[in-house]
């Protein structure tokens, strides 16, 4: 293949890209100073849930989407000299190895600017000049995918590899949902997976072509880019992924994938909380005292049945 072709199949995977410019207004006053992908599930920020399952799926160039206020996401993945010394000094090497090994060594962390917040497929379009020719993984950090066995994205770059072709996440929802969602129309699945026919950005339920909506990880063949460039504003105003999408899968097979593992809506409030007690309730240390906690705060509050 000559370097200046676009390569439309999905082979291995190198680049992930994380758009993390939203403003988070659903955790105010939290996200006031704070962006909401730094909040944490027990002592990791949702960005590294996000970061620790590209790299597992193989990915060592990681894209940051950001926007002027979020410093905070930038300076994660920064090196922390002042507060490595102190610990250094204190003989704390267990936390000194958690803040050095953020990142491991040979992933590298590239970070762009989006201007201005227009949509979740502008902001996939500004990592454009970091990812070039190649096939690359998109993922929401707002999403997280807990599963004991491999991570969502290593489950769909496999399943990718075999096929050569674009592959978007996706799980049933209720039907009074879809508004919330992209939502596809698939052919029959087979082995997780099933052709993409038609995909709309949040449809109402009665409008909705299927219950089967996406889930904030994508595996996209870069032509992606040139379709992103034609897309006009859609719902909400903004410059929709999903409409860049329905355009390409009229020129290429792109792949619905039914991944193993609970999908935790981070961006809501409840998905939070519902992410940190499954994060708690399966933490090698601190498992049994969440249970007890749980049970207790239940019985304190006069909560004895639930429904
Ligand atoms: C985005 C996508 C949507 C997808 C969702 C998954 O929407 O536009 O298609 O279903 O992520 O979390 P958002 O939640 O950013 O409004």
């Amino acid at each position: 293949m000559s370097p200046s072709s676009t390569q439309n199949s999905v082979s291995r995977v190198r680049k992930a890209v994380f758009p993390v410019a939203g403003l988070g207004t659903r955790f105010l006053p939290a996200t006031k100073t704070v962006p909401k992908e730094m909040l944490p599930i027990i002592d990791r920020p949702l960005i590294q849930y996000a970061v620790d399952e590209a790299i597992e799926a193989g990915c060592d160039t990681l894209v940051f989407v950001t926007n002027r206020y979020k410093h905070a996401v930038a300076d994660y993945f920064d090196k922390a000299y002042e507060l490595e010394q102190k610990l250094e000094r204190a003989g704390k090497h267990e936390q000194l190895e958690l803040v050095r090994n953020i990142l491991p060594e040979g992933v590298r962390a590239i970070f762009v600017t989006q201007a201005e917040a227009l949509g979740l497929g502008h902001a996939v379009l500004c990592a454009k000049p970091v990812i070039g020719n190649e096939p690359f993984a998109v993922i929401l950090p707002d999403d997280v995918i807990w599963n004991r066995g491999p991570g969502a994205l290593k489950q769909m770059t496999d399943a990718a590899a075999g096929t050569g072709a674009s592959m978007i996440a996706v799980q049933d929802v209720p039907r009074e949902k879809t508004g919330s969602y992209g939502i596809v129309a698939t052919e029959e699945f087979a082995d997780r997976q099933g052709r993409i026919r038609r995909m709309v950005e949040k449809p109402s339920p009665d409008q909705a072509p299927s219950t089967l909506a996406v889930v904030g990880r994508y595996v996209l063949t870069p032509r992606i880019f040139d379709l992103l460039e034609a897309t006009r504003p859609g719902a909400g105003g903004e410059i929709q992924l999903t409409d860049a999408i329905s355009a390409l899968l009229k020129e290429e097979t792109v792949n619905a994938f039914r991944f193993r593992g609970t999908r935790f809506d981070c961006g809501t409030h409840l998905g939070l909380i519902e992410a940190t007690i499954r994060y708690a309730l399966d933490h090698e240390k601190l498992s049994e005292a969440a249970q007890r906690l749980m049970q207790d705060a239940l019985k304190e509050l006069g909560v004895t049945e639930l429904e």
